[in-house]
C-alpha cells in the first residue's frame, strides 16, 4: 500500500486488518478503514466497542497485535505509523482530544494553549536554558499564536485563569483548541460532546464544521450524541466489540438493521 500509494488518491490514514488484545480480550478485531481529506468521519458504537482503543493505536500509544496504520501527510512521504512514537505522530501532523478532559488543572488557559504550540519550535534545550534572544522571540511567537486560537474558540476572557476554573463546555473547547495549537491536518477528538447540555452541543456542531474550513482539517469523531453525529458527518463507521458492523453516510446508517440492533436500538434520531 505504503509504496503504491497514489498522490491524487485523497486517503489520509489508512487502517488496515488493525487487531488489539487487552490479556484475553480482543479490543479490536480486524479492523479496516479510510479516511479521506477533509471529511469528518464519525466512529460510532456501544461503550466497549474499542473506539478510544483505535485512537490510541493511531496516536501510537497502544501497539496494535496485528495490522498496520498508515498516514499520508500532504507534502511528505507515506509514514507507518506502528513505528513511530506518540510525539512523531504529533509533530506529522495528528492531534488528539480526551474521552475525559486532560487539561494542565492549576496552569493558566493561555499556557495550556501554549503547551500544545510548543511541538512546533526549535528552540533547543541549551537555548530554553539560556533564554537568549531567539528564545524569547519564539516564546512571544507561541504567546502571541495561542492567543490568537483563545480568541478564536472565543476564550479570550479566560487568558489568565486556571484551566480548572473555567466552565465545563469552555475546558472541552479548551482540549480542541489545544490541539489545534499542535498545527494539525488530522484532529482526533473522543466524545467531544459528552456531559454538554443541548445547546452546548449545537454550538459544538457549527463549532466543528467551521474549524473543518478555516483550519482545513480532516476529523475524526468519537460520539455518543446521534444528533450531531448524523448532523455533521460524512460517513459513520459502527463498531461493535471491536469489529466494523456497518460504514456509510448517516441515511444509511440510521436506517442498518444492525446497528439499530446493536446500537441505536429505540433511540430517537432527528
Ligand atoms: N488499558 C486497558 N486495559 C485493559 N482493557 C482495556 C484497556 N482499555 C480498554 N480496555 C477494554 O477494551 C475494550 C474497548 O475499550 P474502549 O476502546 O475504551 O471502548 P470505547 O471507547 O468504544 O467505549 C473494553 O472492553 C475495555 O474495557
Ligand atoms: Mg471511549
Amino acid at each position: 500500500m505504503s509504496e503504491n500509494h497514489d498522490s491524487q488518491d485523497s486517503t489520509l490514514l489508512h487502517v488496515d486488518q488493525l487487531t488489539l488484545e487487552f490479556g484475553g480480550l480482543r479490543a479490536l478485531e480486524n479492523l479496516s478503514f479510510q479516511v479521506q481529506s477533509q471529511e469528518i468521519l464519525a466512529l460510532i458504537g456501544p461503550n466497549g466497542a474499542g473506539k478510544t482503543t483505535c485512537f490510541e493505536c493511531i496516536m501510537g500509544f497502544l501497539p496494535p497485535k496485528l495490522g498496520k496504520i498508515h498516514l499520508y501527510p500532504p507534502h511528505h512521504q507515506t509514514q507507518r505509523l506502528n513505528d513511530l512514537k506518540p510525539y512523531q505522530i504529533a509533530q506529522l501532523g495528528v492531534a488528539r482530544t480526551f474521552q475525559s478532559i486532560r487539561l494542565y488543572e492549576k496552569q493558566s488557559v493561555l499556557e495550556n494553549v501554549m503547551v500544545g504550540r510548543q511541538i512546533r519550535t526549535k528552540t533547543s534545550t541549551l537555548g530554553a536554558l539560556l533564554r537568549d534572544r531567539r528564545t524569547q522571540a519564539e516564546e512571544q511567537q507561541i504567546r502571541e499564536d495561542s492567543f490568537q486560537l483563545l480568541q478564536r474558540m472565543e476564550l479570550e476572557q479566560y487568558a489568565q485563569v486556571t484551566a480548572d476554573s473555567i466552565p465545563y463546555a469552555a475546558q472541552r473547547r479548551l482540549e480542541i483548541a489545544r490541539a489545534l495549537a499542535t498545527d494539525p491536518f488530522l484532529l482526533l477528538l473522543d466524545e467531544p460532546a459528552a456531559g454538554m447540555n443541548r445547546q452546548e452541543t449545537e454550538e459544538l456542531d457549527e463549532l466543528l464544521v467551521e474549524l473543518r474550513e478555516e483550519f482545513q482539517l480532516t476529523i475524526l469523531l468519537i460520539e455518543h450524541d446521534m444528533q450531531l453525529v448524523m448532523k455533521i458527518s460524512d460517513r459513520i463507521i459502527v463498531l461493535d466489540r471491536g469489529r466494523k458492523i456497518a460504514e456509510g453516510p448517516p441515511q444509511q446508517i440510521r436506517q442498518h438493521p444492525e446497528v439499530i440492533r446493536a446500537y441505536l436500538g429505540e433511540q430517537a434520531i432527528s
